[in-house]
């Protein structure tokens, strides 16, 4: 573990853990793959102003995201089939960001489901929501994300219909994943995955088996998690579902300043700009690319976070400077958790804040509340 130094480390570490299904799975976007890329190499064509000579002592990274305290403005992102990258995934990650004081949030196509999480923690998580074509279905979870104390509702736009990832055609991933013998060889070369999956009882969409309507089992689960996803989800149902659940809501998925306008006057608390990690539309700019101009937009009128592309403390830092409030991150923790579980979650939040405490401190600056544009060569 000592020599795990950064996110990319740990990406190396889980590519020889997870088997390839799961680990392409978490590294790779749709189609061409070039706005998965983008958000990553945007970040780096920002440039820092280095400072000298200021005092650089007694800094702090704790600042506000919703209103919550956060040791770090990073939250970990809703990631789907996150258990399947470590057994347990969803509850060592949310365990891991709890011992942290970061958000976590639990996606609606989690293993683990929101009981299983609630069961192992203290404090209140985040839960994602997609919307179903079965709005009984999601009427329940609403509730049950209400009964379980999450204190905020994050509601994702950008997936009314699924765009296409090649590799998990090329792998045959799906619900349940297809065991061919390639495939069942991967796994068997992987014994320690294999062990922890062999070691517990969750390996399917907990939140939704046995609580779907005719979803009972793996072979039916396939067929409804393909047809649900609720290609006419409009403005409007944001305001019902924002009424049911009555409390903190974010809106995660925008990417265009006119949305975020609409966004702004839903009465959410936040947004997120995401192109869902160039997981849907192929081609879209990246997350970063697009910030300052959605906070010259809205910023004013709602808080704005952010996501796609952070891989360092450094990038963390460059998203605060361009006027996010908050950020999120995705493949990053789901490396450490397929490199190490709880502690390899743990580690990629330490990277990240070990780099960005040493960023601030030599851009000269102490508080990561006081951080701006002017930090940034223009
Ligand atoms: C493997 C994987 C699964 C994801 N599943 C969901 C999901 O269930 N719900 C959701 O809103 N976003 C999902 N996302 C998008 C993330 O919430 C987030 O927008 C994205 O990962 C950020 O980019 P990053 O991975 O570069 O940090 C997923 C992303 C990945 C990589």
């Amino acid at each position: 573990m000592s020599m795990l130094l950064t996110i990319d480390d740990l990406k190396q570490q889980a590519r020889r853990r997870v088997p390839k299904m799961f680990f392409d799975y978490a590294d790779s976007g749709a189609w061409t793959e070039s706005t998965y890329r983008a958000n990553e190499e945007d970040f780096g064509k920002i440039k820092l102003r280095q400072r000298v000579l200021v005092d650089m002592d007694n800094r702090s990274l704790a600042s506000t995201m919703i209103g919550e305290d956060v040791s770090m403005p990073v939250a970990l992102a809703p990631t789907g089939s996150t258990g399947m990258q470590h057994a347990d995934g969803e509850m060592l990650a949310a365990q891991a960001a709890e011992e942290f004081g970061v958000p976590f949030t639990l996606s609606t196509m989690s293993i683990c489901s929101i009981e299983d999480v609630a069961s192992v923690t203290k404090k209140p998580f985040w839960f994602q929501l997609y919307v179903m074509r079965d709005k009984d279905f999601v009427l329940n979870l609403i509730d049950r994300a209400k009964a379980a104390k999450c204190s905020a509702l994050v509601l994702t736009l950008d997936l009314q219909i699924l765009a296409q990832r090649h590799k998990d055609v090329r792998n045959g991933l799906s619900a349940p994943p297809k065991l061919t013998l390639p495939n069942l060889i991967d796994m068997a070369i992987r014994p320690g995955w294999c062990f922890g999956m062999l070691g517990t009882k969750r390996r399917t969409f907990r939140n939704i088996v046995g609580h779907a309507k005719g979803v009972g089992d793996l072979a039916s689960l396939s067929s409804w998690t393909n047809e649900q996803f609720d290609p006419r989800l409009s403005w409007d149902d944001v305001e019902w579902i924002r009424q049911r659940w009555g409390g903190k809501l974010i809106l995660k998925g925008i990417l265009d300043k006119e949305d975020a306008a609409l966004a702004a006057k839903t009465g959410a608390d936040a947004i997120i700009i995401s192109n869902h990690g160039g997981r849907q539309l192929d081609g879209a700019p990246s997350s970063i690319a697009v910030l300052e101009q959605i906070v010259d937009t809205v910023g004013d009128k709602i808080e704005v976070h952010m996501d796609g592309g952070i891989r360092s403390g450094q990038d963390v830092l460059k998203a605060l400077c361009l006027g996010a409030k908050g950020t999120y991150i995705g493949r990053p923790f789901l490396y450490g958790l397929g490199a190490a579980g709880k502690k390899g979650v743990t580690l990629a939040l330490e990277i990240i804040r070990k780099e960005l405490d040493l960023t601030l401190a030599l851009c000269g600056k102490r508080d990561i509340k006081d951080v701006g544009k002017d930090m940034l060569y223009r």
